[in-house]
């Protein structure tokens, strides 16, 4: 790979030529009252007071008892973060509010249906909501510090009422995204290991009523599977004295919250005081290899750190009327709608459903009737919200401070019509560009004291040092233009404290790659590997490329090749199946999947249906194909390796280029033919692709 004259174009060495968008101040209004108005504090984070600097994030929790070591290096890359120091996340989300404040509303949840009534849950009922509920999780569940609980909720309060009751208990949470399938949620609890599952019975999505307890016994077995017993399953249900599934309770395994809940009304439970290194939760993510990666999040660290970034990124104050459109089941939900707002002291929104639904003037009307003005989601539901309904923002009084995105690139001109339809022209816009790994924000503009520029997350975070590397570990230089991994060279309060169970994986795949001395305790030893491209502009900003490993980010959820694949295979017929992304302009990506059958299986819609059956079932809708292509054999290497890049090409109408090296390359010119004529008679060529795109295509699947 050293070889200068090498032919073949790594990520890391992508020419990238982008046009370099004008700056956009941020509005005055919004300056004067920002929580980051004063130059002071970006020499409050200098690179010389780093780990100090974030004693600043942790002074806005509550300590039971403060620490002794802010960051603690000895076991390197594992870092400790505020070790000795003791406090509980329950305490600092409820009841240091409640004891202030307990009218003060907490959260208000927007169910789907319009008619129905919104819901507002002061401090001091969520309080009393988390204490019932902690209560029959350590009575009547057994659980206890350490333990692990499987979540499968959907956007409802009982969610939120569930991770706190757990982190109150020092109960490790792992939610699973709702949308997810029953095996999906199965996998997950087999590798927590956890022997409770805490799931609802349906939720309205889209105007229907989904059944979504059929997944609990699809989990339940699946995890049986996989050898892990799940001993009891207990079932929120969405609507009082109503059952939303088909599917039986279970004699002596399922049980109905709101049937037993009763019987601790009124109970306290104590929130456990817990090291900062202790765990509180996990959350799963996609990775280049099938099983799923559980990043496990500590209590100290990253609460110090969700907090700080909620103050000073998202700019809460806690009368502000915070609203973020992400699903609890992802990191974002965690970070920035539960744990950064509600240490905050501020009110939280939840929202039932999806965005455009009965319309795409349904945000708009919430944000209006809610007086909403922070407001937080992704490049996906902006561009979906501006094809659906583009004048439908200026239709409603409504005025937002500040707005987020996350987990996507978002293009320019996206961007403009976020800022000037969606904001009116008045809300400083935050790209925040981070992962399910890093907790919170890694790079991102702070919206008081730097220019916005469209399609730029912009500079690090304040502490967050990033760097581009080449792939000889060699600094690409700033504004060359030049594609790079990008890492973060110091480590920070919210970095996950490992892969759940599988420490060496931690080790591989974010810290292998540019760490020079195994051995070393010294933190500048061990830059932290994001897997994603990027580029550096002079100004310091940063431009995210994309995922540079096997990861697929639909509408930002990010889908391994490896378990779509994998989920193909659970198709008999299938013999080989490979996944590739095809550029879409309103989820990013989507994926599209090439299967070979085995001998003896003709190609038919039938056979195509069970595959995106498969694939449902395995993970779940989101992961839907936009097609699946049978096709007689899979372009390959002279190893048998499966060239993705190839496929992704012929999906994507760009050139395949050299193929003469391949096993087999007289397949290529049918999987072509077959492919773009089907995709043309279908309307569904795609547009002429960027050249960001291009080289995303290019690189995709390379070694
Ligand atoms: C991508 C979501 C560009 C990136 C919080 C990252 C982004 C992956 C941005 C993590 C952004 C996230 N601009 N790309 N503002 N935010 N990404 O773990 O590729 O679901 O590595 O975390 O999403 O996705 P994850």
């Amino acid at each position: 790979m050293t070889d200068s004259s090498e032919t073949q174009v790594s990520e890391a060495q992508i020419a990238v030529h982008w046009r370099e968008e004008e700056y956009y101040p941020p509005p005055e209004k919004f300056v004067k009252q920002a929580n980051a108005n004063d130059p002071a504090i970006l020499d409050r984070f200098t690179e010389d007071k780093f780990p100090d600097c974030f004693i600043e994030y942790a002074d806005l929790l509550t300590w039971d008892k403060r620490w002794d070591t802010v960051l603690d290096t000895s076991t390197a890359p594992f870092w400790k973060w505020f070790v000795g120091g003791k406090l509980n996340a329950s305490y600092n989300c409820v009841d240091r509010h409640a004891a202030a404040n307990p009218d003060k509303t907490a959260v208000i949840w927007v169910p789907e249906l319009e008619a129905d009534e919104t819901l507002f849950i002061s401090y001091g009922q969520l309080l009393r909501q988390v204490n019932e509920f902690a209560a029959l999780l350590s009575d009547f569940a057994g659980l206890k510090k350490g333990d692990r609980v499987t979540l499968h909720m959907p956007m409802v309060p009982e969610a939120v009422v569930t991770m706190l009751a757990c982190a109150r208990l020092g109960v490790i949470h792992s939610q699973v995204f709702g949308g997810f399938s029953g095996n999906a949620c199965g996998t997950r609890i087999a590798d927590s290991g956890s022997r409770i599952l805490i799931t609802m019975d349906g939720y309205y999505r889209a105007g229907a009523m989904q059944d979504h307890k059929v997944k609990a016994d699809e989990a339940v077995a699946e995890a049986a599977r996989q050898d892990q017993e799940v001993d009891k399953v207990l079932v929120w249900r969405r609507k009082e004295g109503e059952y939303q599934s088909k599917i039986p309770m279970v004699d002596g395994r399922d049980f109905f919250v709101n049937d037993i809940i009763g019987k601790y009304a009124g109970h306290e439970v104590a929130p456990v005081s817990l090291d900062a290194t202790d765990s509180l939760f996990l959350m799963y993510t996609s990775g280049t290899t099938g099983r799923p990666k559980g990043a496990q999040h500590s209590v100290g660290g990253y609460m110090a750190y969700v907090a700080g970034t909620s103050k000073y990124y998202q700019d809460i104050h806690q009368d502000d009327m915070y609203w973020c459109l992400a699903d609890i089941g992802w990191i974002t939900g965690h970070s920035y709608i539960v744990y950064g707002p509600l240490a905050l002291g501020t009110t939280t929104i939840l929202y039932e459903g999806v965005p455009n639904y009965p319309d795409a003037g349904r945000p708009w009307r919430i944000a209006e009737k809610l007086g909403v003005n922070i407001f937080h989601t992704s490049p996906t539901s902006i561009r979906m919200l501006r094809k659906v309904g583009p004048d439908e923002p200026t239709k409603y009084n409504y005025h937002f401070k500040c707005m987020t995105t996350v987990g996507e690139p978002i293009e320019p001109e996206v961007w403009r019509w976020y800022y000037h339809s969606v904001g009116k022209d008045q809300a400083a816009i935050t790209d925040t560009w981070w992962q399910t790994e890093t907790g919170g924000f890694l790079g991102s503009t702070l919206p008081g004291l730097q220019p916005m520029k469209p399609g730029s997350c912009g500079p690090g975070a304040l502490g967050i040092f990033p760097v581009i590397y080449d792939e000889d570990r060699n600094e690409v230089p700033k504004g060359s233009g030049t594609a790079g991994n990008i890492c973060i060279r110091n480590p920070w309060p919210s970095i996950m404290q490992t892969v759940w169970g599988q420490p060496e994986r931690f080790l591989d795949v974010y810290y292998r790659k540019y760490n020079t001395d195994p051995n070393s305790k010294d933190w500048h030893d061990w830059p932290y590997f994001c897997g994603d491209g990027a580029l550096e502009a002079e100004d310091g900003y940063f431009r995210i490329l994309g995922r540079i490993d096997d990861v697929i980010n639909v509408a930002g959820h990010r889908l391994g090749t490896k378990e779509l694949e994998s989920a193909a295979l659970t198709v008999p017929e299938v013999a080989e199946a490979a996944a590739v992304p095809v550029i879409d302009d309103i989820r990013g990506r989507m994926v599209e999947m090439y299967v070979s059958l085995k001998p003896g299986f003709e190609a038919s819609p039938a056979m195509e249906a069970k595959v995106t059956g498969a694939i449902e079932t395995e993970i779940g809708k989101i992961a839907r194909p936009k097609n699946v292509w049978i096709v007689p054999d899979m372009p390959k290497t002279r190893s048998g390796k499966i060239m993705r890049r190839v496929i992704a090409s012929v999906s994507n109408f760009t050139d395949v280029g050299d193929v003469t090296t391949l096993a087999n390359p007289e397949v290529v010119e049918g999987i072509r033919h077959h492919v773009q004529s089907a995709k043309v008679a279908k309307g569904d060529a795609p547009r002429e692709l960027t050249e960001t795109e291009l080289a995303e295509i290019k690189a995709f699947g390379a070694e």
